[in-house]
C-alpha cells in the first residue's frame, strides 16, 4: 500500500515494523499519562489541605480546587492521552498534527493546574487565564481529532469518541462561563448548573471515552471474543448520550421530570455497559489477573455512585445537608469508577506503547535474553500496591465526604498522592533502565570498534 500522505505530520515516522502507520509517537500519549500521574499527586495533596472545608461544606473553594485537580489534571489529562492514542488507531486515520497534540498538552495541563490554584487562592486573574487556556486546548483538540473522528462505519467506539469531544467542548465552555461568573456574577448562574457541568464532564466527556475505548480494549486485554453483534456497547453509548441530552438541561434549570427521565436513560446506558463487561468476562480466555480486578472494582464504583446519587436525590428535600454530603460522595464514587479504570488500563496500555518505543531503539530482548514481553516492563508488586492504594483512597474519600469526616478525607488524599508516585515510578523505572543499558552498551561497542565505526 502507498504511504498515507496525511500520516506525515500526524503519526510516528520512526515506528518499527508492525506498528500501524497512523499511530502517533509514543511521547504523545505517554506525556499526557505522566502529567496525569503528577496531577494525581497534586489532587491528593489538595484533598489533605481541603479536609476540614470538605467536612463542613463540599462546595467550598478548597474543595472545588481538589475536585478539579482530580477531574482535570488527573482524569481528563489521562483520558486525553488515551484519546490521542486510540482515535487514530481505531479509525485508521492519523491525527492532523503531532505539534498540535503537544500544544494541546501544554495548554490543557497549564489550565488544569491554574484553575484549582486560582480558585483556592481566590486569584481571579489566574482563573481567567486558566479559562482562556482551557478554551485554547479544547479547540486544538477538536481540530486535531476532526481527521480521525470523521471516519465512517467504525461503530460504538468512534460514536463514543465523537460524543466525548462534544461533551468536552460543552463542559469546557460551561466551565469558562463559571469562571466569568466568579469575576462578577456575569451570567447569574443559578440552580444546579454546577451539578449539570459535573454530570456532563463525568459522563459526557470522561465516562463516554471509557465506554467507547473499553469496547476495543476489553476484547484485547481479556482475550475475549463476545459472539454476535456488539449491541451492549452500542446501547451503552446511545443510552448515556441521549440521557445526558435531557438530564443536563433538567439539572441546570431544575426541571425535575426532564432530569429524572434523563437519569433513567443514563442508568439504562450504564447498565448496558455493565452487561457488556459481564459478557467480556464470561467469554475471556485470559486467566483472572490484576487488570480484571481493576476493571471489576471500577464497575463496582459505578454501581455505588448510582446508588448514592439516588439516595442523595431522595434525601435532599428532607435534609439538604445530608443530600449535599451524599451528592459529594456520589461524585467521588463516579471519580473512583474512572480513576480505577485509568490506573488499571495504564498497566496494560503504557507497557504496550513502551514496547514499540523500545523496539524502535532496537531493544527487543527482556532481562533473561528472551524476547521482550509487555510484562517485563513493569513491577507487578508495585502494580498490586497501586491497586490497593487507589481502592482504599477512593473508599476513604467516599466515606469521608458522605460522613463529613476530615481525617478520612486526609487519609484519602495521602493515598491518592502515594498512588500517583507508585504508578509513575513503577511504569518508568524498568524501561528507562533498559534504554540506559542499551545506550551504554552501544557506546562501549562504538568505543571498542574505534573511530572508523563512527
Ligand atoms: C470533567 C470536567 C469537569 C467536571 C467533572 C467538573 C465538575 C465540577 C463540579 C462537581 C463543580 C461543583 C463543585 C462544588 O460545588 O463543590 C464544579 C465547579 C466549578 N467548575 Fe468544574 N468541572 C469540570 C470541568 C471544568 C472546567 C473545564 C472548568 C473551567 C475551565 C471548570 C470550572 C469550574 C468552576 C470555576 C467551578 C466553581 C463554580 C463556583 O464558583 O461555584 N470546571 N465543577
Amino acid at each position: 500500500m502507498p504511504p498515507d500522505p496525511r500520516a506525515a505530520t500526524g503519526s510516528w515516522a520512526e515506528r518499527p515494523a508492525g506498528v500501524p502507520a497512523t499511530v502517533p509517537p509514543p511521547s504523545v500519549p505517554l506525556s499526557f499519562l505522566f502529567a496525569a500521574a503528577v496531577g494525581l499527586v497534586g489532587c491528593g495533596v489538595a484533598w489533605v489541605l481541603a479536609r476540614s472545608a470538605a467536612a463542613n461544606d463540599p462546595t467550598a473553594d478548597p474543595v472545588v480546587a481538589a475536585v478539579h485537580l482530580g477531574v482535570l489534571a488527573t482524569l481528563a489529562t489521562g483520558i486525553l492521552g488515551a484519546t490521542h492514542q486510540f482515535a487514530p488507531v481505531i479509525t485508521g486515520r492519523p491525527l492532523r498534527s503531532v505539534p498540535l497534540a503537544r500544544a494541546t498538552l501544554i495548554s490543557f495541563v497549564a489550565a488544569s493546574w491554574m484553575l484549582p490554584l486560582g480558585v483556592a487562592t481566590q486569584q481571579l486573574a489566574v482563573t481567567a487565564i486558566s479559562g482562556a487556556l482551557t478554551g485554547l486546548a479544547l479547540v486544538l483538540l477538536a481540530v486535531n481529532l476532526s481527521g480521525p473522528l470523521a471516519a465512517r462505519g467504525k461503530g460504538a467506539p468512534v460514536l463514543a469518541l465523537r460524543i466525548a469531544l462534544v461533551g468536552a467542548l460543552v463542559t469546557g465552555f460551561l466551565g469558562i462561563a463559571f469562571i466569568g461568573d466568579r469575576q462578577g456574577n456575569w451570567f447569574a448562574l443559578a440552580g444546579h448548573v454546577d451539578l449539570a457541568m459535573g454530570v456532563l464532564g463525568i459522563f459526557g466527556w470522561l465516562g463516554m471515552t471509557y465506554l467507547g475505548v473499553a469496547e476495543k480494549l476489553w476484547p484485547m486485554f481479556m482475550l475475549a471474543h463476545v459472539p454476535g453483534p456488539k449491541r451492549a456497547g452500542h446501547l451503552a453509548v446511545v443510552g448515556v448520550g441521549s440521557g445526558l441530552l435531557l438530564a443536563t438541561p433538567g439539572l441546570a434549570w431544575s426541571i425535575t421530570v426532564l432530569a429524572w427521565i434523563g437519569a433513567a436513560l443514563m442508568t439504562a446506558g450504564l447498565g448496558a455497559h455493565l452487561w457488556s463487561l459481564t459478557a467480556h468476562v464470561a467469554h475471556r480466555r485470559r486467566k483472572a489477573d490484576l487488570h480484571l480486578l481493576f476493571v471489576i472494582t471500577a464497575a463496582s464504583w459505578l454501581v455505588l455512585g448510582a446508588a448514592l446519587s439516588l439516595a442523595a436525590a431522595v434525601s435532599v428535600h428532607k435534609d439538604p445537608q445530608v443530600g449535599t454530603s451524599l451528592t459529594a460522595a456520589a461524585v467521588a464514587a463516579f471519580g473512583g469508577w474512572l480513576l480505577e479504570a485509568l490506573v488499571g488500563h495504564s498497566y496494560k496500555v503504557v507497557p504496550f506503547i513502551l514496547w514499540s518505543a523500545l523496539r524502535s531503539r532496537s531493544i527487543s530482548s527482556g532481562p533473561a535474553g528472551k524476547p521482550l514481553m509487555f510484562s517485563d516492563l513493569f513491577d507487578r508488586r508495585a502494580a498490586g500496591a497501586a491497586y490497593v492504594s487507589v481502592t482504599l483512597a477512593m473508599a476513604a474519600l467516599c466515606i469521608g465526604l458522605g460522613a463529613a469526616a476530615p481525617t478520612l478525607v486526609a487519609v484519602a488524599g495521602a493515598l491518592l498522592a502515594v498512588t500517583g508516585v507508585v504508578v509513575a515510578v513503577s511504569l518508568m523505572v524498568i524501561p528507562l533502565r533498559m534504554i540506559r543499558h542499551a545506550s551504554s552498551t552501544t557506546a562501549v561497542t562504538a568505543e571498542r570498534a574505534g573511530p572508523a565505526s563512527r
